[in-house]
């Protein structure tokens, strides 16, 4: 056992904004004391094991300088490949190991949620050096000590993050921190490579905090761009989108571009892409003409190193080009950050535990879907562990990983007491609530799973037809004059249909729409929940641009209105359309959000626990006569969930 106490950095949420402080006024002195040549031996005696399972340079020499400077000892396996690691060991057993060598540890590892699993094996503190593409909470000290050197302070400041903000580590520990210091953050992905959903979430749940996002171009150049702060696509202005009038044109065309206090620019992170993704050129390239615009004036350049071409060298000799000192920063940071962990060895409560984990005792228990997290390489030991996810959506089930954080989406829950499994919808989720609490939900991938394991279906309550094949093609008729009545310019439209009764429903109306219209709007099937955030194209228009499209968005049933809401940020994500309006068979009511479909075919007024049923026969061919079988039912849950408790 160590002669530290047991406090791990695993996130940079770990620290909280005063300690942040504490640390950057200890990171002060020691800057001092180094140049005066001053001793600071306030860790003699004790030894630091690095453990990186991957390459680098700046942070595991910076930290051993660091110790080093504090007058304690280092032991190092740089290469874990030259380690038990090759002979197959689990990062717990040498956690574990290393535990009586050394009284801190400090760990970098390839996959997502390593160093969590690290904390909870060693016995001594662990500092995350990095874990897969999760956080890097040591990298952001140093950022936040250097833009806080630079500009005086950080609530305020305005942070444009460029690059690959997907799979940068450095990018996600960041914005956590910036989020809670009141900073603005704009983001500037390169494409497809955007924050990802689990880090907005977290940010729109625990801080009501949501992230600006504007094109690269957008970003460098001078003219536009930054008025998109005023119109973030994760948080649609609902009610003004629905009405149909542009909400661009609202806004006073005059505003000047918001000034812009730091570029943080980051290299495409090659190693963490699946081969497809890996794209030939075309990334980022950051040079002295992006400085050159007015807003970015007062901008510092920043850049976690090491770059790749991202970043022109033409650019180190301006003064605003801050990198150089941030990877300086490392050993007084770091320095700063052990002597924070000694010192706050006798003071400090113990930390908060963390939020109780789902324990899932039914096998089979779910897995993460995220190839790289730690729970799919070291099966052998760990259990998977979830919580609900952040989001408030209820009208689907997601799980997320208590080690990586990544969303696993829920299609069949199964009640372990009763053995019955439902397909979820959200009349489910109050009853999924009090199962995690009894500790009674199983969830499957398919039906074949759920069957496997011994489940039955759920039998259903009694079903009570509220629309016919005929009220359904009626509906589908008045819903597409409406719209070709309302377009002012028809061969502006194009339809997206949510995958997916929405997507079979939109290609229905395109039908209508072209027998009246004369033309046929192009068409698109959107998955809300798919890991992609593109359109597809259900057409042989072979797709279309977004951009000052009148959309119309359709689905099948419209009820709580999460779903309109993930599909509205999804498609704005795509582009910015001139107007978006809503097409739904079904308005069942119950609306959480303030959200008004444009287009009905019929309004059902449903109990809270009831299920609608839009049945939808897709045609087998263009021109073929639809075969019967279209039908809306609503039956009951309540009845049938109770059923097999009281058989029990
Ligand atoms: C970063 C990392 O390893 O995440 N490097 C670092 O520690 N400064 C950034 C990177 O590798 O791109």
């Amino acid at each position: 056992m160590g002669r530290m106490p047991k406090f791990d950095v695993v996130s940079i949420e770990d620290l909280a904004i005063d300690e942040i402080e504490r640390i950057f006024a200890l990171a002060d002195e020691f800057s001092e004391a180094l140049r005066a040549g001053r001793p600071c031996a306030v860790a003699s005696g004790l030894i630091m094991a690095t453990l990186f399972y991957e390459p680098s340079t700046r942070t595991r020499l910076s930290f051993e300088s660091a110790m080093h400077r504090l007058g304690g000892a280092v032991i190092s396996s740089a290469d874990m490949h030259a380690s038990s690691a090759a002979k197959g060991e689990t990062l717990a057993d040498t956690a574990r190991v290393v535990s009586a060598y050394a009284d801190l540890i400090v760990v970098r590892h390839p996959y997502d949620g390593a160093a969590r699993v690290a904390a909870e094996y060693a016995a001594v503190p662990i500092i995350n050096a990095g874990d897969g593409s999760r956080e890097h909470p040591t990298q952001t000290l140093c950022d936040l000590y250097i833009l806080k050197r630079k500009k005086g302070r950080l609530r305020g400041l305005t942070v444009a993050l460029c690059g690959d903000l997907k799979f940068g580590r450095t990018v996600h520990s960041l914005i956590y921190a910036l989020a809670r210091f009141g900073a603005n953050i704009v983001a500037a992905p390169f494409g497809g490579m955007d924050v990802p959903d689990y880090v907005l979430e977290r940010l729109a749940a625990e801080r009501n905090y949501r992230i600006s996002t504007v094109t690269v171009d957008e970003l460098k150049s001078q003219a536009g761009g930054l008025d998109a702060l005023y119109l973030t696509p994760s948080a649609p202005h609902q009610m003004a989108l629905f009405t149909g009038e542009n909400p661009l044109e609202k806004l006073p065309s005059a505003r000047p571009p918001a000034a812009l206090d730091a570029f943080y620019v980051t290299r495409l992170q090659r190693e963490r892409m699946a081969d497809a993704d890996r794209t030939g050129g075309g990334y980022v390239h950051f040079d002295a003409r992006a400085l050159r615009t007015s807003r970015a004036q007062q901008a510092v350049v920043m850049h976690p190193l090491p770059r790749t071409d991202e970043l022109a060298y033409e650019l180190d000799s301006d003064p605003r080009a801050v990198y150089f000192e941030q990877a300086a920063a490392g050993v007084p940071v770091r320095m700063a950050l052990i002597a924070w962990m000694l010192e706050r060895a006798g003071a400090a409560a113990p930390k908060a535990a963390r939020e109780p984990a789902i324990r899932f005792k039914a096998e089979p228990s779910p897995r993460c879907a995220n190839p790289a997290c730690i729970t799919r390489h070291e099966s052998a030991y760990l259990r998977p562990r979830f919580h609900l996810a952040r989001s408030a959506d209820r009208s689907q089930l997601a799980l997320r990983c208590d080690f990586c954080e990544r969303e696993l989406r829920v299609e069949f829950v199964g009640h372990a007491k009763s053995r019955r499994y439902y397909r979820f919808d959200e009349s489910l989720y109050g009853y999924v609530r009090q199962w995690i609490e009894e500790g009674s939900l199983a969830v499957f991938e398919t039906v074949k799973q759920a069957e496997e394991s011994g489940y039955e279906p759920y039998r259903r309550g009694p079903q009570r037809e509220v629309m016919n094949a005929a009220e359904i093609s009626a509906a589908c008729a008045a819903m597409a004059a409406q719209i070709v009545a309302d377009a002012s310019d028809p061969t502006a439209l194009a339809l997206v249909g949510v995958v997916s009764r929405g997507a079979v429903l939109a290609m229905r109306l395109r039908e209508l729409i072209g027998e009246r219209a004369g033309v046929r709007p192009p068409t698109a099937a959107l998955d809300v929940y798919g890991e992609d955030a593109a359109l597809h194209p259900l057409d042989l228009t072979g797709g279309f641009d977004v951009d000052g499209r009148a959309i119309v968005l359709v689905d099948d049933v419209i009820n709580s209105g999460w779903t309109v809401q993930r599909a509205m940020t999804t498609l704005w994500r795509n582009g910015r359309p001139a107007s978006v309006k809503l097409a739904v068979l079904i308005d069942r009511g119950h609306r959480a959000l303030p959200i008004r479909p444009n287009y009905v075919g019929k309004r059902i007024p449903t109990a809270r626990n009831d299920r609608v049923r839009v049945r939808l026969n897709v045609p087998a061919g263009e021109g073929e006569a639809r075969r019967p079988g279209d039908r809306v039912v609503v039956y009951s849950m309540v009845d049938s969930m109770r059923e097999p408790e009281a058989a029990t």
